[in-house]
């Protein structure tokens, strides 16, 4: 698709109904989001989710994929050595049916990339906001503003991609910075608040339906738009995502940092 210049349309998911509704209406990636700690949970952080929950999760939705292309993150810790690592992915790709992982991180996770890839793992890295470094961040902000963080983030995602990483996904980074990488990399870039740039955009399923826990309570990140205004109904909110991906309309300049 990247080749192609079609935009990838991604979206969080967590269970069957919605996998049959999201394959229906056209998303390409669907990812089971250790997001489901704070959207189906109720927690503030990330960090309490277990590999056990996402491989629940993904047995929910892996059955009813026919198109979708079914990737699930590794929680927090679970990828802190190479064995823990290749332990969750074996468990998320063998047990829960996801044809790719995905983990947090710079290149201090060069060698864990590069042993899972080299074993058949397909990873994708997660750089910029990274939601599972809250702790040791303090806080959810908009990562590589300045040019020498900006620098950093190119050459991290340089040499993650040289590690063996198959697809990058970048979180609240500048608009700028999102098309800087996407234009030196040579896997698909993915982003969320990552501006128009990329190869696809990614966003989590309620936040666009509008009842996640955050914007129910009036904190709506600046990338999230929500497509139950114009949606009859949740297909139709989904489908116009999809549509708004690939076309270009999503993100606008107000979605992009
Ligand atoms: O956990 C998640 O939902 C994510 C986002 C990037 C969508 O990682």
């Amino acid at each position: 698709m990247r080749e192609a210049g079609e935009k990838i349309a991604c979206l969080t998911c967590y269970d069957a109904s919605f996998a049959l509704v999201e394959d229906r209406a056209g998303v390409d990636l669907v990812l089971i989001g250790d997001s489901l700690g704070m959207v189906l949970h109720g927690g503030t952080t990330t960090t309490p989710v277990s590999v056990g929950d996402i491989v629940y999760h993904a047995k929910c939705v892996a059955p009813h994929l026919k198109r979708g292309f079914l990737v699930a993150d590794l929680p927090f810790l679970s990828y802190a050595t190479l064995e823990r690592a290749l332990d969750a992915s074996q468990r998320v790709m063998q047990e829960g049916g996801a044809k790719m992982v995905k983990l947090e991180g710079g290149r201090e996770q060069a060698a864990i990339v590069e042993y899972l890839s080299v074993r058949g793992v397909p990873v994708c890295a997660h750089l910029g906001l990274r939601p599972q470094f809250v702790h040791k961040m303090g806080a959810m902000k908009v990562q590589g503003r300045d040019e020498e963080a900006a620098e950093e983030m190119l050459h991290d995602a340089r040499i993650l991609v040289d590690a063996g990483a198959d697809l990058l996904l970048l979180e609240c980074v500048p608009a700028g910075l999102g098309r800087r990488i996407t234009e030196q990399s040579s896997v698909p870039v993915i982003g969320i608040g990552a501006g128009p740039d990329v190869d696809g955009q990614i966003l989590v399923l309620h936040d666009i339906l509008n009842i996640s826990p955050m914007v129910t309570v009036g904190r709506r990140p600046r990338f999230v738009k929500n497509y139950m205004v114009d949606g009859a109904d949740i297909e139709s909110a989904i489908r116009a995502y999809v549509r708004e991906v690939k076309s270009g309309a999503y993100p606008a300049p107000a979605h992009c940092f």
